[in-house]
């Protein structure tokens, strides 16, 4: 076997640049399904990069840093909620969807942002929250005002309470982020009517049943697809339709990131979003340029999953399946597997995601022995005595692999490409994640996967906010970050950054990669070995002993950087030339 390491520029020197199944598709039919086998990067706005030096992420600084997303070869950007809000959920209580949070910057920032990133062939997907609004939302002020009946209310989820006095709230839902999911306000100076709010109180849940609420998110589709966005994630898409008369849910968790394993759930993936869907992506279809969607829905099953992807709903949907998967080669076989079956049955391409900014960080995830993948927060996962650092980026840089060698779309969360952990030991005082409090102090909720990006330095603020700024983070910087800058990395062909760039350029250049072809090959059971066709085959080593290589392969490119011959170690991968 021999060992070449072969760059994107190679294999285009070779004629081997692939035309994306994507790109020629559009010139079979012309529509742009460039979605089909995209990389989107995750930018979280408030830890991505601080222009002006108030220690929170912005627009300006995500201007500042295009060239890092050019450089790293992703083909768009999701951009978490950049709304006027209150920030009671990091943005996901939103105060007018038509605007910009002035911490993040203005429109006309937004409209250059939008133009820039374009001019460097990356597309712009925002974030849509339409299960509920902030409290200020100018409908919930105007239903607390008008009071109880009234069509003010009716936008909204208003019941009175039971019990004596209406002293209990209307039912027993409760909050994914803790505690009953109602709260009281008060009519005419005395305790009044109670309102829904599945997740934080700040954030009431509207009422989908109300036409003017349909009528309001398909203008505010219209109203960013006007100003030339790509497309949109949709913010717990399972969400939105509630079952008439809201019965009790008779004592189900209510974790939101646990598989709900039911099919007449009350309140999660309800059969009537689809007809809400259907309307959007008329929406959708009714602008140039491959407009798309991309659906938060945290579901029982991949079946349940495909049905949003059905050809007149939504394009896309994250693959929480697979990022609940342990790091188990059968677990994971049976995943992909399943993941790809379902959606070819409705003809939508597969996406992979290991992380966000709901989980633990995978590398964190992953550096656990016998991690069940699953926890999204620290609470559901072995202690951190148990956490392996070196062993979780070890099998990080394989998963990436694996990820990005998997036919469709795949999710790059921010500083995944740095390899960044979990920051698991946060001072209590600093925690924003509503779920700290409505847990009563007994889940740390999400903010340690939320740490400010390191740019470059060797002490905070590392680069994330300009020389001088007059605000420290709005989280603090672990010290560690020091070794995993984007300017350590990017000179370290060792390194995770390298790692991500190399396989990105190749996904681009080699035309097995994105959509298409996919077989598995005879394997070692705790082996992942597959092939995409022209010849790429990808090796992954779940195994606690090496796995032997294919004969007469030549390795493209491997996470192992000490790769012998012929032999791939425990927890790695390779892509090869056979
Ligand atoms: C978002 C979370 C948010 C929740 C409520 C989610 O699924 O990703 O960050 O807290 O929706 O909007």
């Amino acid at each position: 076997m021999t060992r070449t390491v072969m760059g994107a520029a190679a294999l285009r020197d070779m004629g081997g640049e692939r035309m994306g199944t994507a790109e020629a598709a559009v010139r079979r039919t012309g529509v742009d399904t460039w979605w089909r086998d995209a990389v989107v990067y995750q930018l979280y706005i408030r830890s991505f990069a601080d222009g002006n030096g108030d220690g929170i992420g912005d627009i300006a600084g995500i201007r500042a840093r295009l060239g890092h997303l050019r450089d790293l070869g992703v083909d768009a950007v999701w951009i978490n909620p950049w709304y006027p809000s209150p920030m009671a959920d990091g943005g996901y209580d939103v105060a007018d969807y038509r605007a910009v949070e002035p911490v993040f910057g203005t429109e006309e920032e937004a409209a250059a942002l939008v133009e820039e990133a374009h001019a460097l062939g990356l597309r712009v997907i925002l974030d849509i929250v339409p299960n509920h609004s902030s409290d200020r939302h100018v409908w919930f002020q105007e239903a607390l005002a008008a009071g109880p009946g009234s069509p003010e209310r009716a936008r909204y989820h208003f019941r009175p309470g039971r019990g004596p006095g209406g002293d209990e709230p209307p039912n027993d839902w409760r909050s994914v982020f803790g505690g009953t999911a109602w709260t009281r306000v008060t009519d005419g100076g005395e305790p009044g009517e109670w309102y829904l709010h599945l997740f934080d109180a700040a954030q009431p849940d509207l009422n989908w049943a109300d036409p003017r609420v349909r009528e309001e998110f398909e203008s505010i589709l219209r109203f960013w697809f006007d100003r030339g966005v790509d497309g949109f994630r949709i913010d717990v898409a399972h969400g939105l339709v509630k079952s008439d008369g809201l019965p009790d849910l008779g004592g189900d968790d209510e974790n939101m990131l646990a598989p709900v394993e039911r099919t007449d759930h009350p309140h999660w993936d309800r059969d009537g979003v689809h007809e809400i869907y259907r309307g959007w992506r008329r929406v959708a279809d009714s602008y140039p340029g491959g407009r798309v969607f991309v659906a938060e829905a945290w579901v029982d099953s991949p079946e349940r999953l495909a049905r949003y992807l059905r050809p007149d709903e939504l394009h896309t949907a994250f693959n929480f399946d697979f990022l609940r998967t342990p790091w188990d080669a059968p677990a994971l076989r049976k995943s992909i597997d399943h993941s790809l079956a379902t959606v070819a049955e409705v003809g939508a391409p597969p996406t992979w995601v290991l992380s966000n900014h709901d989980v633990v960080r995978h590398v964190s995830r992953l550096g656990r022995p016998a991690t069940n993948g699953a926890g999204h927060s620290l609470s559901h996962l072995a202690p951190a005595t148990t956490l392996d650092l070196e062993l979780g980026r070890r099998r990080a840089r394989a998963a990436a692999l694996l990820m990005l060698a998997l036919p469709g779309g795949a999710y790059v969360y921010q500083g995944d490409e740095l390899g960044l952990w979990e920051v698991e030991d946060l001072p209590e005082e600093v925690l924003q994640d509503p779920t700290w409090e409505r847990s009563g102090h007994t889940d740390r909720g999400r903010d340690g996967c939320r740490v400010p990006l390191p740019w470059s330095g060797s002490a905070p603020p590392f680069g994330f906010s300009p020389a001088g700024a007059q605000a420290a983070p709005w989280l603090p910087q672990p010290a560690g970050f020091a070794s995993v800058t984007v300017e350590a990395q990017v000179s370290d062909p060792g390194s995770m950054l390298s790692l991500y760039r190399a396989a990105l350029a190749l996904r681009h250049a080699h035309p097995a990669l994105g959509e298409g072809e996919f077989t598995w090959m005879p394997s070692g059971p705790d082996v992942l070995t597959f092939s995409r066709g022209a010849g790429f085959v990808c090796v992954v080593n779940l195994s606690d002993v090496p796995a032997p290589l294919p004969a007469a392969a030549s390795v493209l490119l491997a996470s192992d950087p000490d790769l012998t011959d012929g032999e791939l170690a425990p927890d790695a991968a390779a892509w090869l030339s056979v």
